[in-house]
């Protein structure tokens, strides 16, 4: 689900010989296209992601995470849960610590940001993940109960409820439409059957008036030939997340910019949309179906809006980096350093772990868009609450 990680260029070129189409799916989607015609890229992305059967979300074949296709900050160190723990730990107290508290985390996977951060979390906060592939919130179970935590997971999520949803790596997956400009037309990209039997890209009429609208209320106009990627289903997903949340926070990272940057022709004139597999990055989403992972950078200047039309109030907008200094990543890295326990391969690696998170070209430049139900007047939450030192001018 990663556009952007260019830190995984560094890793060795993986053999992918063995690889091909999840060929059931492959079927059935080339069969969806020949009964109902050019299958809109985002229904083509919908299926390669989530089809039940063979969808890369739902599939045995695939794998996200470590030792799979990519990498993810929980994944890349359990320093990052921790520090997440802090963000919730604030947001309690900031509400009058009360009492049930959960932590909601979408896209929860298999508990690499849960179990560091329910370990540093009061026993009070209670815990509830949603993931649409339930052998990975199986897997998350197991971990849960291996580190003492299983009582701390709370199913169902009562509602309304007090806390804090969490989505880390999850809004880039949502299926995007693509269009382009043709002249002063806006066209839709779909998917066709070639003579050969490939998946090849066709032009269409858009398929739904929604697509010119979100970039008229944008202010975004295409130029001549440029793609872009949209995610409609952004609104539904933040309404649903945030409908049962009374008080508290909706946290979401990921990779993305603002409207104006992620449509600016000069550095984004083909669009964000990439694919993963075993470390490596394409811009061929019609290789390897229902193998790979497709994701686009997330919009934020949508997400802003689309928190806002379901209530929330956008509390404010930073990077990974600077969230992570905010809850105080360099105090940790002194305490662990101090700690005689800790090992110097131990500390190696949290150092090397360290850099990439914050690293301002990498993970570090990651998108923290945080708002609020409910939330005190004036209060920031700790996690935007970070201020470069800047030599103070005359007239301060
Ligand atoms: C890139 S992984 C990130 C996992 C975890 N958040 C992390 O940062 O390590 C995306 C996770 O979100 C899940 N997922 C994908 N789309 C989802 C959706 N629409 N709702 C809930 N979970 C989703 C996937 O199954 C996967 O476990």
């Amino acid at each position: 689900m990663t556009g952007f990680r260019p830190e995984l260029r560094r890793e060795p070129a993986t053999d992918l010989s063995d690889l091909a189409d999840d060929a059931g799916l492959a079927k059935r989607i080339r069969a969806e296209i020949h009964a109902a015609g050019p299958m809109p890229f985002a229904r083509f992305m919908e299926l390669a992601l989530y089809d039940p059967e063979g969808g890369y979300y739902r599939s045995p074949e695939a794998r996200p995470g470590r030792g799979g296709d990519f990498i993810t900050a929980p994944e890349l160190h359990p320093i990052f849960g921790e520090l997440i723990g802090k963000a919730v730990a604030d947001a309690w107290v900031a509400l009058g610590q009360p009492e049930p508290f959960i932590v909601v985390e979408h896209g929860a996977g298999e508990g690499a940001l849960a179990v560091p951060m329910l370990t540093t979390l009061p026993a009070v906060i209670a815990y509830h993940a949603v993931d649409v592939d339930e052998r990975r919130t199986a897997a998350l179970q197991r971990r849960l109960a291996d580190a003492g935590l299983r009582e701390r997971l709370l199913d169902p999520l009562p509602a309304p409820f007090d806390g804090v949803i969490v989505a880390n790596e999850v809004l880039d997956a949502l299926p995007v439409h693509r269009v382009r400009q043709r002249g002063g037309a806006l066209r839709e990209v779909a998917v066709a059957v070639g003579t050969d039997g490939q998946l090849v890209e066709v032009e269409i009429d858009p398929t739904s008036p929604m697509l010119a609208e979100r970039l008229n209320v944008e202010h975004i106009e295409l130029v001549n030939g440029q793609t872009a990627e949209i995610a409609l289903g952004v609104d539904d997903w933040i309404r649903d997340v945030a409908s049962p949340l009374r008080r508290g926070l909706l946290i979401l990272i990921d990779y993305g910019a603002s409207a104006a940057e992620l449509y600016d022709p000069a550095r984004r004139r083909d669009g964000t949309l990439q694919a993963y597999v075993r470390h490596q990055v394409s811009d061929d989403p019609y290789r390897f179906v229902g193998r790979q992972d497709l994701t686009a950078h997330v919009d934020v200047t949508a997400i802003q809006r689309a928190a806002e039309a379901a209530g929330l109030t956008t509390l404010g907008l930073t990077t990974q980096a600077e969230a992570l200094m905010a809850l105080g990543i360099e105090e940790r890295l002194g305490e662990i350093r101090s700690d005689p326990g800790t090992t110097i391969e131990a500390y190696v690696l949290l150092r090397a772990s360290l850099l990439r998170l914050l690293d301002p070209a990498a993970m570090g430049r990651f998108r923290v868009m945080v708002f609020g139900r409910a939330w005190p007047a004036g209060r920031t939450p700790r996690l935007l609450d970070y201020r470069l030192a800047r030599p103070r001018s005359t007239t301060d």
